[in-house]
C-alpha cells in the first residue's frame, strides 16, 4: 500500500526521491521521507505530505538515496514511525511496503540481543536484522535477514559504506528503472516516468544489487534474467494535463480509453478474443471474482455472461472466497483487477490455482503480480490511473467484458450485430455524458449539502447503483448506500425523509415500470429524488425533482453511461464539499494488504 523509491546514479538523489515520491503518493500519503547517503546516512521524514516534506527538507547532499510514501498498518502516522527506518547506528536504511507478519517475535529477540526500536512498525525489524548479519557483504546480509522474515515486502536497502542498493520482493510491487549510468527502484511506473520508460519486473523471492550501471538479479542463490519491458505511457499520461484533479482528467478520457480497449480486439468485423491457453477446457460455468469497484464491474459481467452465453455465474468478493467456497470443476474463474497487486484477489487467485482452478486476468497494469499468476491476461488499455477512485479502469474493464463475452456468444447473429453497432457508438455517447456536465455540476451542488444518500437501480444497473455510492462516499465523505431499487421496502424506507436523498436509475428495458412504481413510493416518503434517465423520457421529468439526461444505448451498455453520470455528480460533490478528491482520508490505490 506504501510506495518505494530508490535511485542510483551521477545526480543528486534528493529532488528526483521527492518528484518520484510526489508521483506515488496515491499509493499512501499519510506521511513519508528519505534518506541519502555519502559517506554517512542521512533520514529526513513526518507525517506529512511530499510537498510540504519537500519544502521544509534541508538539503541532503549524494548521489544514492531511497524514499518512501505511507499508508499506515503497524503504528499511526507519525514522525517515528514514518520510513526510511535505520539500524542502531544509522548505517543502514531500509523502505519497505508490504506486511511483516512475524515482526512482533523477531523484534522481541532483536530487544534482546540489545537492539534499539524507535517505531512502532513491523518494517523496523529488518535493518535491525541486516545490522546483525552485515560483515562486509551487504547482498547476504540482507538474504539471511530475509530468511528470518515472514510475510510480505518489497524493500530497499540503503547502507553508509556501500555504492550499490540492494532490493527484494515477494507479494508486493517492485520494478526496476533503467537509465543511462543511472537506475531507479520503484513501486510502480509512474515514479519513474520522468527519467526512463525501461523497466524489469522483479518477481517473488527475487535479491537484486543495484549500483548506477548494472544490475544483478538473484533468486534462491542463482542469478536470473529478468526482460527488459517497454513502457508505453507517456509522462503526460501520468500528469493532470491541465485537468485540476487526476480523477476529472481520468473520467474525461473515457471515450479514448474505450477506443483504445475496443482498439486492442475490435479491428475484425466479429468479436475475437481468443482464450487460447484455457478454450478448449469446457468452461460450464464461471465465477467472477474481485474487490471494490473492480467487483461492481464483475456484477454487471454477471449480467452480461447471463445474457450472451447463458451459463451460470457467480461473482464473489475476493476477500470472502479466500475463507470459504468451493470451486467446481469446470469452472472458469475471471480476477478482475486494475492494479493487479490487490492483495485480496492475489490470495484468492493462488488459492483457486492451488485447487487446479484456471483463472484468466482482466488488468490494467501489465506485468503486475496478478498477471504472472493467471494462466492467461487480458488487459485493459485504460493507461495509468492515478486518482485513488477508480473510474477510467471499471469502464475499460466492462469493455473487455462485453468483448468477450460477445466473442463466446449465443445469440443470434442480427443481436450480435446490433451490439457491435452500440459498442463501437459507445465513445461518442460517453462523450454526450461528458458533455452535460452543467446539469451533474448542479445536482452535485444540490446533493453536497446532505449526509446520507440512497443510490437505486434494478437488473444491470443494480451494480451501477452500488459503485455510484462507493464512489460518493470515498471522496465527498458522504454516508451512501446502493440499494436494488426493490429493496428500499424491505428496510431503509425507515430512513427516507426530507434528509434522504435518492437518486433511482432509470433504464428503459423491463424495469422501467418497476422502477417508475419505487420512485412514486419514495416520492410520497418525502425523500428529495434525483433521477438519471434517457433523453425525451417525457414520464421521468413530472415524478423526479431534478433529472439527470444519459443518451439512449442498448439497455446491455447502459451501465456505461449511467456509471460515468454518478462519477461527475461523486467528483463535483465532493469538490463543493472542499474534499482532497485524489487522495481521500484513509485509502489507498492499490490495496496490498489483507
Ligand atoms: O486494483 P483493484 O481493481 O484490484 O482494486 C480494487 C479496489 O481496491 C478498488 O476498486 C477501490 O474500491 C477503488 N478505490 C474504488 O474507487
Amino acid at each position: 500500500m506504501c510506495g518505494i523509491i530508490g535511485y542510483i546514479g551521477n545526480k543528486e538523489a534528493q529532488s528526483i526521491l521527492l518528484s518520484s515520491l510526489g508521483r506515488l503518493e496515491y499509493r499512501g500519503y499519510d506521511s513519508c521521507g528519505i534518506a541519502v547517503a555519502s559517506s554517512s546516512i542521512k533520514v529526513y521524514k513526518d507525517a506529512v505530505r511530499v510537498e510540504p516534506l519537500a519544502k521544509a527538507m534541508p538539503q541532503l547532499s549524494g548521489t544514492i538515496g531511497i524514499g518512501h510514501t505511507r499508508w499506515a498498518t503497524h503504528g499511526k502516522p507519525s514522525q517515528a514511525n514514518a520510513h526510511p527506518h535505520c539500524d542502531c547506528q544509522d548505517k543502514i536504511a531500509v523502505v519497505h511496503n508490504g506486511i511483516i507478519s512475524n515482526f512482533h517475535l523477531l523484534k522481541q529477540k532483536l530487544i534482546s540481543e540489545g537492539h534499539n526500536f524507535t517505531s512502532e512498525t513491523d518494517t523496523e525489524v529488518i535493518p535491525h536484522l541486516i545490522e546483525k548479519y552485515y560483515d562486509g557483504d551487504l547482498e547476504k546480509a540482507v538474504e539471511t535477514a530475509l530468511h528470518q522474515v515472514k510475510g510480505s515486502y518489497a524493500i530497499i536497502v540503503l547502507a553508509a559504506d556501500e555504492t550499490k542498493l540492494i532490493v527484494a520482493k515477494k507479494d508486493s510491487p517492485l520494478i526496476i528503472g533503467i537509465g543511462d549510468r543511472e537506475n531507479f527502484i520503484a513501486s510502480d511506473v509512474p515514479a519513474i516516468l520522468d527519467y526512463t520508460n525501461r523497466v524489469i519486473y522483479l518477481e517473488d523471492g527475487d535479491i537484486g544489487v543495484v549500483t548506477s550501471d548494472e544490475i544483478r538479479i538473484k533468486k534462491e542463490g542463482r542469478e536470473v534474467d529478468r526482460k527488459e519491458h517497454k513502457i508505453l505511457w507517456s509522462v503526460e499520461d501520468a500528469q493532470k494535463a491541465g485537468y485540476e484533479h487526476f480523477m476529472l482528467k481520468e473520467i474525461h478520457e473515457q471515450p479514448k480509453v474505450i477506443r483504445d480497449t475496443l482498439g486492442e480486439y475490435a479491428q475484425a468485423t466479429e468479436p475475437n478474443v481468443d482464450l487460447e491457453r484455457i478454450r478448449d477446457a469446457g468452461i460450464e460455468s464461471i465465477l467472477i471474482l474481485a474487490c471494490g469497484t473492480s467487483y461492481h464491474a464483475a456484477l454487471i459481467g454477471k449480467y452480461i455472461v447471463e445474457e450472451l452465453l447463458r451459463i451460470p455465474v457467480r461473482v464473489e468478493i475476493a476477500s470472502e472466497l479466500n475463507y470459504y467456497g468451493q470451486i467446481p470443476a469446470g469452472t472458469l474463474a475471471i480476477a478482475i483487477t486494475q492494479s493487479g497487486e490487490t492483495a485480496d484477489i492475489l490470495r484468492a487467485m493462488k488459492r483457486l490455482k492451488g485447487v487446479g482452478g484456471r483463472v484468466l486476468a482482466i488488468i490494467n497494469v501489465v506485468g503486475s503480480s496478478a498477471s504472472r499468476i493467471a494462466d492467461q491476461t487480458i488487459y485493459t488499455r485504460a493507461g495509468p490511473e492515478i486518482s485513488v477512485a477508480a473510474t477510467k479502469s471499471f469502464i475499460a474493464q466492462l469493455m473487455v467484458l462485453y468483448w468477450l463475452m460477445m466473442s463466446y456468444s449465443k445469440v443470434d447473429a442480427r443481436r450480435l450485430a446490433s451490439m457491435l453497432l452500440g459498442l463501437r457508438e459507445m465513445p461518442g455517447k460517453v462523450q454526450q455524458v461528458l458533455d452535460n456536465e452543467d446539469k451533474i455540476l448542479e445536482c452535485a451542488r444540490y446533493l453536497s449539502a446532505y449526509e446520507n444518500v440512497f443510490f437505486i437501480g434494478r437488473g444491470i444497473n443494480f451494480p451501477v447503483a452500488l459503485e455510484g455510492a462507493l464512489k460518493l462516499k470515498e471522496i465527498s465523505y458522504i454516508h451512501a448506500e446502493g440499494y436494488a431499487a426493490g429493496e428500499l421496502k424491505h428496510g431503509p424506507f425507515a430512513l427516507l425523509g426530507p434528509d434522504a436523498p435518492v437518486i433511482a436509475i432509470v433504464t428503459q428495458d423491463n424495469t422501467y415500470e418497476a422502477m417508475l412504481a419505487n420512485i412514486k413510493e419514495i416520492k410520497a416518503r418525502g425523500s428529495p429524488l434525483i433521477a438519471l434517465a434517457k433523453e425525451e423520457d417525457g414520464t421521468i421529468e413530472e415524478l423526479a425533482d431534478s433529472v439527470i439526461t444519459v443518451p439512449k444505448v442498448d439497455a446491455i451498455f447502459s451501465p456505461v453511461v449511467n456509471t460515468i453520470a454518478l462519477q461527475l455528480l461523486a467528483y463535483y460533490t465532493a469538490k463543493e464539499r472542499g474534499c482532497p478528491i485524489d487522495f481521500p482520508r484513509n485509502l489507498a490505490k492499490s490495496v496490498t494488504v489483507e
